[in-house]
C-alpha cells in the first residue's frame, strides 16, 4: 500500500487539477477583469466565498475587512497547515489588450494576485476531495491588502493563525523569471525587510545671492543623500545585502531663494537583522553629523516595515520533495529578492515557506508590476498540483512512506 499510494496520489491530483483547469481559468479571467485595491476586495471575496460554498467548504468572511478563511478538516488527526493567497490589485492602467483585461481604468492585477486567488481555489477543490485521507487540517487564507501592506498584519491581529492554531504556513507567488512548469525555492531569508525613512533638513531661508546669510538645506540634503550610499558600501558586511534608495525629494520654489527646508523619503531593504540594525543606526548618525557639519537641523524618522521573509526548512523541504514527486525535476533554487511581502509576518509567527511558481511565457514582458504583464495561465493548474501535493506531504500520512 505504501508503495503504490504515492503514485495513485500523483495521478489523482493531476487528474483533478486537469479536470478543474477550464473552470479555474474562467474564474481567473473574471477576477482579472475586475481588479480591486487593498481592503476593497469586496467582489473578489464574494467570488471566493461563492466557490468555497460550491465546494462545500466551511468558511468565514469579513476577516481583516475583506479576507476569507476556509477550513478543510482531514479524516485523520494531524497538524494544521495554512495556505495563503493574496487578492489585491495595483493602481496601474492595463496595457495588455487582452479580451479579459481590466474593466476598471487605472487598476490592474499586475502582480498576479488573481492567479494566486484562483490557484488557492483550485487547491481547495483538490484537497476537499482528498479530505477523508488527509492527516490534519488545511486552513485556506485569502488575504486582502498585500500591496499596500497591512492585510497580513490585520489578519494575524484578528486571529487567523489561531482557532485552530496553525502549525505551518505555505505561501506562493507567481514567478515570471521562471517559465510555467518550473518552481523556485530560496533557503533562509528570501525577501527583504522593508523599512522607510523620512528626513527633514531644516536650514534658514534667504536670498540665493547671499548664502552666507542663510543656512542652505539643499546642499546639506544633497551631501546627506550621497553619504547614505556609504551605509551600503562602507558599514554593513558585503555578504549582508542592503539597498538604500531615496525615492522622493522636495524643497525650494525658485532659483533665487534658499528655502527653509528640504524633505526626502526613502526605503531601506535588508535580509539580515544585523544589517537592518546597522543601517538604521548609520542613517540616524549621518543625519546627526550633518547638523554639526552644515549647521542644519535634521529630523529623521525611521520606521520599520514588514520584516524579512524567512523560509523554514521544515516547510520548504517537504514542499520541494512533494513538487518533485508530483511533477518531476522542475524545482530550482533561486536567489533572494530585495522585494518585500507581508507573508513575512506569518513567517515570524509559524514555520513558513513561500514557493515560487513559474509563470513566465516566452516573448512576454516578464516583470511583475508592469502594465503589460501576462502570466502564463498554465501556472494555475500546475500550481494547484504542486501545492496540493505539498499539503499532503507537510501534513504527513502517505508521503513519508
Ligand atoms: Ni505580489
Amino acid at each position: 500500500m505504501s508503495l503504490t499510494l504515492p503514485n495513485d496520489l500523483q495521478a489523482a491530483i493531476r487528474d483533478m487539477a486537469e479536470w478543474i483547469e477550464p473552470g479555474l481559468i474562467e474564474v481567473r479571467r473574471d477576477l482579472h477583469a475586475h481588479p480591486e485595491l487593498a481592503f476593497e476586495e469586496v467582489r473578489t471575496a464574494a467570488v471566493v466565498a461563492r466557490e468555497l460554498t460550491r465546494l462545500g467548504i466551511t468558511h468565514t468572511t469579513g476577516i481583516a475587512k475583506t479576507g476569507v478563511v476556509g477550513i478543510i478538516q482531514g479524516g485523520k488527526p494531524g497538524p494544521v497547515l495554512a495556505i495563503r493567497a493574496d487578492m489585491d490589485a495595483l493602481p496601474i492602467h492595463e496595457q495588455t489588450g487582452l479580451a479579459f483585461a481590466s474593466k476598471t481604468a487605472g487598476l490592474m492585477h499586475a502582480c498576479g494576485h488573481d492567479i494566486h486567488t484562483t490557484t488557492l481555489l483550485g487547491v481547495a477543490a483538490v484537497l476537499q476531495q482528498l479530505a477523508p485521507s488527509l492527516c490534519g487540517t488545511v486552513k485556506l487564507i485569502f488575504q486582502p491588502a498585500e500591496e499596500a501592506i497591512g492585510g497580513a498584519e490585520r489578519m494575524i491581529e484578528e486571529g487567523v493563525l489561531e482557532g485552530p492554531h496553525v502549525d505551518y504556513a505555505l505561501g506562493f507567488h507567481n514567478y515570471p523569471q521562471l517559465p510555467a512548469g518550473q518552481f523556485g525555492f530560496c533557503r533562509g531569508p528570501a525577501l527583504a525587510a522593508a523599512d522607510t525613512f523620512k528626513v527633514v533638513v531644516h536650514g534658514k531661508s534667504g536670498h540665493a545671492a547671499h548664502p552666507y546669510a542663510a543656512v542652505d538645506p539643499i546642499v546639506a540634503a544633497a551631501q546627506l543623500i550621497g553619504q547614505l550610499q556609504t551605509v551600503v558600501s562602507r558599514e554593513v558586511k558585503p555578504l549582508h545585502p542592503v539597498v538604500v534608495t531615496v525615492g522622493a525629494i522636495h524643497g525650494g520654489v525658485a532659483a533665487n531663494i534658499i528655502p527653509d527646508d528640504v524633505t526626502f523619503i526613502g526605503t531601506v531593504r535588508t535580509l539580515h537583522a544585523e544589517a537592518q540594525d546597522l543601517a538604521e543606526a548609520a542613517i540616524q548618525r549621518l543625519c546627526a553629523g550633518m547638523e554639526l557639519g552644515m549647521r542644519v537641523r535634521c529630523e529623521c524618522t525611521y520606521t520599520r516595515g514588514v520584516p524579512a521573509m524567512l523560509n523554514d526548512d521544515r516547510v520548504l523541504d517537504p514542499t520541494v520533495r512533494a513538487v518533485r514527486a508530483q511533477l518531476g525535476d522542475v524545482v530550482v533554487e533561486t536567489q533572494p529578492s530585495m522585494g518585500a511581502e507581508d507573508f513575512a509576518l506569518m513567517s515570524q509567527v509559524v514555520p513558513a515557506f513561500q514557493l515560487g511558481i513559474g509563470s513566465g511565457a516566452p516573448g512576454r514582458d516578464d516583470r511583475l508590476h508592469n502594465s503589460s504583464y501576462q502570466p502564463d495561465e498554465a501556472c494555475i493548474a500546475l500550481g494547484v498540483q504542486a501545492l496540493s501535493r505539498a499539503a499532503t506531504h507537510i501534513l504527513g500520512g502517505e508521503m513519508l512512506a
